[in-house]
């Protein structure tokens, strides 16, 4: 499975990537207007290509077909690591087609439901991005929606990627490889989580402690 750091924080984005333990980047409005400060978002997109050689997620801000396509054409020029993203409209299903249709790459987000993500799966996104997280904020069962996905994207062989995100906690990660999903998207307190075991900490100081004993060097 994939993990993307979902970011727009060069430190944190530098500091993955320096560990070797990220396959790509995803970004939304949200997470740009975090960072950005007075910097033009287009530099911070293009610098956070060049930190990580993967798929970067860049998503458009337009609400109808042509200005998605317009914008998506000068996210997918910004580098080639960019992956067009788009939100699960209408409009945004015709867009990806158009632009998958130009050679871009692309990332459907604001998935909520199988339907939604059958219709990703027919306009050609390269991702869909189901938002785990946001379904069990309303007391839904937002890995179920996971599940049904994988289902139906191996019953009929589409090629979309499941990427899946709006993930929490490490439980989500683990239930997310359990069920097949093909990425994960983490925030960086969640990728550094899934280091942690008290055991370890406990299992380390206990071996420090013993060798300490010994006056040795290695
Ligand atoms: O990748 C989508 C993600 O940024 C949304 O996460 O926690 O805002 O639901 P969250």
């Amino acid at each position: 499975m994939k993990i993307f750091l979902d970011t727009a924080n060069l430190d944190e984005i530098r500091r993955a990537a320096d560990a070797g333990l990220i396959d790509g980047i995803t970004t939304n409005p949200s997470l740009i207007a975090k960072v950005a400060g007075d910097r033009d978002p287009k530099e911070i997109y293009r610098e956070i290509c060049e930190i990580v050689d993967g798929p970067i997620s860049l998503e458009v801000v337009g609400l109808d077909r042509d200005t998605m396509v317009a914008e998506g054409r000068k996210l997918g020029a910004i580098h080639e690591n960019a992956v067009v993203k788009l939100p699960l409209t209408e409009d945004g299903l015709k867009a990806c087609r158009d632009l998958t249709a130009e050679g871009f790459r692309t990332n459907v987000t604001l998935c909520f439901s199988v339907s939604q993500a059958l219709l990703a799966a027919k306009a050609g996104a390269t991702y869909v991005s189901p938002f785990v997280g946001r379904i069990d904020d309303i007391s839904g069962e937002g890995m179920e929606l996971i599940h049904q996905i994988r289902q139906v994207y191996d019953n009929y062989g589409f090629k979309t990627q499941i990427l899946a995100a709006s993930l929490r906690h490490p439980l989500h990660v683990v239930e997310c490889m359990m069920l097949g999903a093909d990425c994960c998207t983490l925030p960086p307190k969640v990728l550094w989580q899934l280091s942690k075991h008290p055991l370890t900490d406990k299992g380390l100081e206990g071996f420090m402690a013993d060798w300490a004993t010994l006056g040795a060097e290695l």
